[in-house]
């Protein structure tokens, strides 16, 4: 790269880093100096090595992102002449001094990621960008909440979160902003978190055959570079960096029943006694902004929720919780409450010369909160404490993107940035992640005990700290619903375990077909929530005919029955980082199928479940299973995988499998979580040749006990060649629901059996639909599993093997 001084000053060229004049190392990596740059290397651990430039002074650091600090590693540095190699036990990094340039190798000394020679880390301007080789073949997957393909190569994408309502299946960008991605290439893979955030641009091969890169349009160029050996261990690693979703409280994972808006409370009891009158299990009702005195946030408006107290009473005796809608937007209004006293206190976002901001919103012309100042977040606090005493514990932040009504929000407004002052430029991506964290904290410590339940829109890395994300304002229609899905397992490859969409979509009218494909993939989101606009049809699972409704209940009936082992797959994401919707390319990663277009929507839920995405319109869709061998989760029909295979699908049937040796613990149907089960955990263990591992976790569900051991754990381990099945002494003082499990056999031959005291039923996981018109055959979907061999144990505390 040629460059002389004028050009250096000149904005419109790129001007890439120069020679490393000096430096020197320093207790994590080293530090030192081009002409114009200050250059740092952190080893963070032997799988996380940061990067940082910046034509400051000092060192920019974003406070809110990363939670991990460096470990101590053990790490060789060698200055070899013209570079200085550092290697740690899995990454080796090769910095070129004469134009400094980084080279990432693996153990074995092959290349994972490098520099464009030429480019490097570039500046033009305040923009920075680091340019990397576009490698053979390279992928490109993660980046959180982001529309387009599984595999994003060829593809461009912003951070700037942006209320988008009714987005195109290709817009962006969109509510939430997670700079972090996953390359793939050769049979490597490698992490890229971008730690800035002003707004980034990331480029995987887009419009050039060059180079990936990714650029803020100020700040430092900060970036952590992780590698290992799989996918899974790449997002864990991003997870220890950026922290972990914190268990949340059991009932908000069941169904929850939401509308734009269900007023007067009549309606809200209504709704919530339908489920119990139609047998359909649900856990929450949410409140959207009708409950509201003009869009008043803390307020309730009196005509039409005059006593909220005894409606939630009433609620939670039916065994609903209540989530409330939360909007950043202070009503500007003499007399309000909020209003006034968030005046008094200093509270809101200010213009550079000590005014306050005013934007419009729902409530007309409103103030906003300056989350970003802790005594804001102290202040906010406060106010929930009136939530609190109505008994809500659910919280749900939207519209803090920010969204205003003209979405161009002015950039030179100031934020305290917990004291280093910033503007809308650095401020606006993190914003909607500190309203989260003030409500999350608020809450928690409102609570006294209680685990909060926190939904937000719009997030910035590290978000699953303090909230669930769900999708915003989706369209229902079948590319939605499949872009949905897509969209949580990108958003579950970038640390975002608990997520979700608006089930039936939330712009427009859904038919019966496709809230029944919908409701039924939704049985297998981390957050389940039916949700839908203003002024369009009803849409709850009742809804659409009594078809659809018999469909919607099996697969809500199922998300139940599943809840043992979905609470133990949101521990180990709590515990690991690793999610609960895992795009196939997590576990089959150099299996180039799993990114083509036709099966890029497929995931494991969980580590014993794979579920096939399909449309609404089709009956046979042809699906790709990976290597292994996959039993239909609801006829226990044997597939092989590492093959496409055409499977029926009904719109009572959506292609879900058991993967061979899984483990799948389940529970007897509930009407709610709140609900005891029956004392026999379920456990279905599907033959197969690996040795296979489940950890199984139950604790109270709603405190914080389970911090202190109050929990009930216990790896249940099948073997099968020594052919057992092993449940290890269990861990914890929490007494179990279960005092003794059946183990249901799938696809064991009955000599292999022998040993053990077998009886037999016919199985159904869904059941029998009955609202069918008997001369159309079409709708006679019985789906049962004949002749199913269970055994039943006693369960305690010790160990107990299992050998057949
Ligand atoms: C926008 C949200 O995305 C949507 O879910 C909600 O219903 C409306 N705001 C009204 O509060």
């Amino acid at each position: 790269m040629i460059t002389n001084n004028s050009e250096k000053l000149s904005s419109s060229r790129s001007t890439a880093l120069g020679q490393l004049n000096e430096y020197t190392f320093t207790e994590f990596g080293l530090i030192g100096k081009t002409d114009q740059e200050l250059v740092e290397i952190t080893v963070y651990s032997a799988t996380t090595i940061r990067v940082r430039v910046t034509r400051h002074d000092e060192f920019n650091e974003l406070k809110y992102s990363v939670v991990a600090l460096p470990q101590t590693t053990p790490t060789q540095i060698e200055d070899q002449e013209d570079k200085i190699v550092l290697a740690t036990e899995r990454i080796t990094l090769e910095i070129d001094k004469s134009a400094l340039r980084f080279r990432f190798l693996n153990a074995h000394g092959e290349i994972i990621n490098e520099d464009d020679h030429a480019f490097g880390t570039s500046w033009q301007g305040e923009q920075v960008t680091t340019y990397k080789k576009l490698q053979p073949e390279e992928k490109f997957i993660g980046l959180g909440e982001k529309t387009g393909p599984l595999n994003k190569r060829g593809w461009g994408f912003q951070n700037w979160n942006t209320d988008h309502f009714g987005y195109g299946t290709e817009a962006d960008p969109i509510y939430c902003s997670v700079p972090f991605y996953i390359g793939v290439h050769s049979g490597l893979a490698y992490g890229i978190f971008l730690n800035n955030s002003y707004k980034t641009h990331f480029n995987f091969g887009a419009s050039n055959n060059r180079f990936s890169s990714f650029s803020a349009d100020a700040g430092d160029m900060d970036y952590f570079f992780m590698h290992d050996e799989s996918v899974a261990q790449i997002v864990s690693a991003y997870s220890t960096l950026t922290g972990k979703m914190s268990l949340p409280p059991k009932w908000s994972l069941g169904y929850q029943q939401c509308r734009y808006s269900y007023y007067p409370d009549k309606e809200v009891l209504n709704t919530a006694q339908n489920f119990r009158d139609k047998e359909i299990p649900a856990d929450v009702i949410v409140l959207d902004i009708h409950y509201m005195d003009q869009y008043k946030i803390f307020t309730w408006d009196n005509e039409r929720f005059p006593d909220p107290e005894s409606m939630i009473l009433k609620l939670k005796s039916l065994g609903f919780e209540v989530v409330v809608m939360c909007d950043p937007g202070i009503k500007t209004e003499k007399g309000y409450e909020a209003f006034e006293d968030g005046l008094e206190q200093d509270v809101f976002i200010k213009y550079p010369d000590g005014t306050n901001y005013e934007g419009q919103v729902w409530p007309g012309w409103c103030h906003f909160p300056d989350f970003t100042k802790p005594e804001t977040r102290d202040w906010w606090q406060n106010q929930l404490k009136t939530y609190t005493a109505l008994g809500i514990a659910g919280y749900w932040n939207d519209m803090n993107e920010i969204a205003t009504w003209g979405q161009t929000l002015p950039e030179l407004m100031e934020f305290d940035f917990d004291g280093d002052t910033a503007s809308t430029r650095n401020a606006r991506n993190v914003y909607g992640m500190l309203m989260a964290k003030s409500t999350f904290e608020g809450a928690k410590e409102n609570l006294n005990g209680k685990r909060p339940f926190n939904l937000t829109r719009a997030g910035f890395a590290g978000i699953q700290r303090y909230a669930a994300v769900w999708t915003g304002d989706n369209v229902a229609s079948d590319e939605h619903m499949l872009l949905g899905m897509r969209m949580l397992n990108s958003m579950g490859l970038s640390g975002i375990p608990f997520a979700g969409f608006d089930t039936g979509g939330f712009v427009g009218n859904a038919t019966e077909e496709l809230f029944a494909r919908w409701i039924s993939m939704g049985a297998f989101t981390p957050f389940f929530r039916g949700h839908s606009n203003v002024n369009t049809r009803d849409s709850e699972p009742w809804a659409y005919g009594e078809h659809t409704e018999e469909i919607s209940r099996n697969y809500i009936n199922l998300r139940y029955r599943l809840m043992p082992y979905l609470y133990s797959m949101f521990y180990e994401a709590s515990v690991s980082g690793i999610p609960i919707n895992r795009s196939l390319a997590i576990n089959y990663t150099h299996d180039d199928k799993v990114y083509e277009t036709a099966y890029e929507n497929e995931f494991l839920f969980g580590d014993a479940i794979l579920v096939a995405p399909v449309s609404s319109q089709k009956e046979l869709e042809k699906i790709y299973l990976p290597e292994g061998k996959w039993y239909d989760l609801f006829t226990d029909t044997v597939y092989e995988g590492a093959k496409e295979t055409i499977v029926e699908c009904p719109m009572e049937k959506l292609p879900v499998f058991a993967k061979a040796s899984g483990i799948l613990p389940i529970q007897s149907l509930v009407k709610t979580t709140k609900d005891t089960p029956n004392d026999t955990l379920e456990l279905h263990l599907y033959h197969g040749s690996a040795i296979n591992t489940f950890h199984y976790y139950e604790d109270d569900g709603t405190t914080y006990a389970y911090e202190q051991g109050h929990v009930h754990q216990r790896d249940i381990r099948y073997d099968p060649t020594a052919q057992t099945l092993t449940f290890a002494a269990a861990q914890g003082d929490f007494p179990s629901v279960f005092t003794q499990a059946r183990i249901y056999f799938h696809g064991f031959e009955p000599q292999e059996l022998q040993s053990l005291p077998i009886k037999h039923e016919q199985y159904r996981f869904l059941e029998k639909l009955t609202n069918f018109d008997p001369l159309d055959f079409n709708n006679i979907h019985d789906f049962h599993i004949k002749d199913l061999a269970y055994t039943t144990i006693a369960l305690s505390h010790q160990e107990i093997k299992l050998s057949w």
